[in-house]
């Protein structure tokens, strides 16, 4: 079982932070939308790990049809989604989970889609293997699995590639959001590049798999069309899809 140290400090610094921190966040969060294909009617989609609501919302915008059920571990991060969420009503379904146990996973299939982002890694490379093969049976036929994470790079040059174009993400964003570099001192006082900063005892919470090992274990949990489709400062976003 995975050791999980996230803690409400954690909560608070993204939900402050978040969008200066995350690359290209706004195309993130549409491209998740893109992948799933328009339901037919009445569906479920299931976001592990919603955060304070972000990628919820914009999915239910742009499907007038689903009920989102939002699950995450932090009190903090529920709270904010669900005062996000508020004018969708009952079509936002808060659940407060861990994505390490297995209590929440169920062999029915239930959902259109499920989708995540910066999560997965929390897991170790043998949870992410097990995580996606729980989910495959937890999507209806034709459902599609989206997520968006950080990797770990192949080897040091990589790393370092990885390091400098987050540091030059954050510095953009800082200047395009706030006017100024001040929230790239942040993220540097923070430590949160974890490509900068492997050895911090707080990078304990993150343990990044290889993207193609990550691709691999999709497709032996049963997904096929199994594809990247962005891929920036060691962020990726992929999918896959259950026939
Ligand atoms: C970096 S934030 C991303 C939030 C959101 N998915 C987004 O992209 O805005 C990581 C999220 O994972 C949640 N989290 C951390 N550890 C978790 C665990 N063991 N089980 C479930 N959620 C967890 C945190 O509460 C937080 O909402």
């Amino acid at each position: 079982m995975n050791d999980f140290l996230w803690q409400e400090a954690d909560s608070q610094d993204f939900i402050d932070y978040g969008r200066y921190f995350v690359p290209q966040r706004e195309y993130q969060l549409q491209t998740i939308a893109d992948l799933i294909p328009p339901p037919n009617g009445p569906a479920h989609i299931l976001e592990l790990s919603c955060g304070e609501g972000l990628l919820a919302e914009v999915l239910l915008h742009r499907f007038a049809t689903i009920t989102l059920h939002g699950y995450d571990l932090s009190p903090a991060m529920l709270q904010q989604a669900k005062a996000r969420l508020v004018p969708f009503g009952e079509r936002f379904v808060p659940r407060r989970f861990n994505l390490a146990e297995t209590e929440w996973r169920t062999a029915v299939p239930t959902f259109h889609a499920v989708v995540s982002s910066l999560t997965i890694h929390h897991l170790d490379g043998p949870g992410k293997q097990q995580l996606f093969h729980d989910l495959f049976a937890m999507l209806l036929p034709g459902g599609t699995l989206v997520i968006a994470d950080l990797v770990a790079p192949t080897r040091e040059l990589g790393t370092a590639v990885a390091a400098n174009a987050w540091d030059e993400a954050v510095r953009q964003r800082s200047q395009q959001l706030a006017g100024s570099e001040d929230v790239l001192a942040r993220f540097e006082q923070l430590k949160w590049n974890l490509y900068r900063y492997p050895e911090e005892p707080d990078i304990a919470i993150d343990k990044p798999s290889g993207l193609l090992d990550q691709l691999k274990w999709v497709e032996q949990a049963g997904f096929t069309a199994v594809d990247v489709h962005w891929a920036l400062a060691g962020h990726v976003l992929y999918s896959g899809v259950k026939v």
